[in-house]
């Protein structure tokens, strides 16, 4: 099943039937500054996100409260989302709030923009889960680290022209690690289509959903056309 759809989630997201997903595995705009100084290159990066509109946050606690019905319980709530440093602490506080289990895995970075002003560098992204007590983590000793190294696939950026796109092995092992095949899979941000090329591969349903036409049409083209390669 593949079912992808173009437009603004927070509407969209009501015509998807409650209690038929599995997992929500997405990447929504992070709450980033873009204030400050920064190298060209990193300059550049940033009106790119900017024009995209996908620096400015969006409403973490509407986004929760909205999802939260297309579990099939709320043992079984399962999300898996990559988010800003400032924006841990809206999803840490709704797991606390609502008993229910959590954990910060990280993707490390080999390849950051260089920063020439006073702050770290930005070599690493967060992805937090939530999850029901009746959801257990699948996977093995090779899924299962917390930490995930790899550069920043420049050629897939290339390709799919997203400036945020993330890599299909970092996907994959959480779909692996919190789903299994046939689950259905959703991502309400899905830019380029990177989770449902990852949903391809391992067998999983998918429903995506992305509000900019171009990057729709990007998305669309990319996972009809996807060959699945971990068959
Ligand atoms: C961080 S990017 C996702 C990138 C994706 N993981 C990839 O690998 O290509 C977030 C995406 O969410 C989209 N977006 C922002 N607000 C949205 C909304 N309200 N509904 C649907 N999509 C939205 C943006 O256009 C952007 O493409």
């Amino acid at each position: 099943m593949l079912n992808l759809l173009n437009g603004d989630c927070l509407e969209l997201m009501k015509t998807i039937p409650d209690k038929s997903v599995d997992m929500i595995l997405t990447d929504p705009p992070y709450d980033i500054s873009l204030g400050g100084g920064g190298c060209l290159k990193g300059r550049a990066y940033k009106d790119e996100i900017s024009d995209l509109s996908i620096n400015n946050g969006f409403d973490v606690q509407l986004f929760l409260d909205l999802l939260t019905c297309k579990f099939k319980s709320k043992q079984q709530f399962n999300l898996v989302v990559f988010c800003s440093r400032t924006q841990i602490i809206e999803y840490l506080k709704y797991a606390d709030l609502n008993s229910i289990q959590y954990g910060v895995g990280v993707w490390h970075k080999s390849n950051p923009i260089p920063h020439c002003n006073n702050t770290y560098l930005s070599d690493v992204e967060y992805i937090i889960y939530l999850k029901g007590k009746s959801v257990k983590i699948g996977g093995d000793y090779s899924t299962k680290s917390q930490v995930y190294k790899s550069a920043t696939n420049r050629k897939d950026k290339r390709n799919f022209k997203h400036p945020t796109i993330k890599p299909i092995p970092l996907l994959e092992k959480y779909l692996i690690n919190h789903s299994s095949e046939c689950d259905v899979v959703f991502d309400p941000f899905m830019g380029s289509g990177s989770t449902g090329v990852a949903c391809k591969n391992l067998n999983r349903k998918f429903i995506g959903i992305e509000k900019d036409e171009a990057y729709f049409n990007i998305a669309k083209d990319r996972i009809e056309n996807h060959e699945v390669t971990n068959a």
